[in-house]
């Protein structure tokens, strides 16, 4: 199927909470592929299904073992604290330290439908919250402590608004 635009910061389906998935069969493995080629190419090692514009609960990531994809993720607990530089796909050439909890455990199906449960720390953790966060529909910047947040807003805000005024407008909304 080959690579897809991701979208980028300022698109609105960034910002949509993404839908639970009631059917797992060969259209949603398809889509899975091409997120995992998409997040390859980019390069990235997570990549969520709104950020190639479709608002269903599905993310890929390769930790450096090969490409997984979850569907219906949810994480069920984390705890303890882990400080990285983190970035995202959708917001290129920004990075900023943010803390979030270390341990997590990450509940979902894969693509057979069979229940999938990982425990993760340190950076498969981190990837597992930003995901999770990109179907919820939250963007890395709303983990920053309020006064780095409030600069990295009016730094995107200058960074991304040309593009948001693109008057051919992102693309349409794939169907699946
Ligand atoms: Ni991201």
């Amino acid at each position: 199927m080959g690579v897809l635009e991701i979208r980028k910061y300022g698109d609105p389906v960034l910002r949509e909470a993404a839908k639970d998935i009631e059917e797992i069969d060969g259209r949603l493995a398809s889509l899975a592929d091409v997120m995992i080629e998409t997040m390859h190419a980019a390069p990235g090692v997570g990549l969520a299904a709104n950020q190639i514009g479709v608002a269903k609960r599905m993310f890929v990531y390769d930790a450096g073992e090969g490409p997984v994809a979850v569907i219906n993720p949810r994480i069920v607990e984390s705890d303890g604290e882990f400080v990285y530089t983190e970035g995202c796909l959708s917001v290129p050439g920004f990075s900023w330290e943010i803390t979030r909890p270390d341990r997590v455990h990450l509940v979902g199906l894969d693509l057979d439908g069979n229940e999938l449960s990982i425990e993760a720390t340190e950076f498969e953790g981190r990837i597992f919250q930003h995901e999770v966060d990109h179907l919820d529909g939250i963007l890395l910047v709303e983990r920053l402590d309020p006064d780095q947040r409030r600069e990295a807003r009016a730094l995107l805000r200058s960074e991304f608004s040309s593009r948001r005024r693109d008057p051919a407008g992102p693309a349409p909304l794939l169907e699946l």
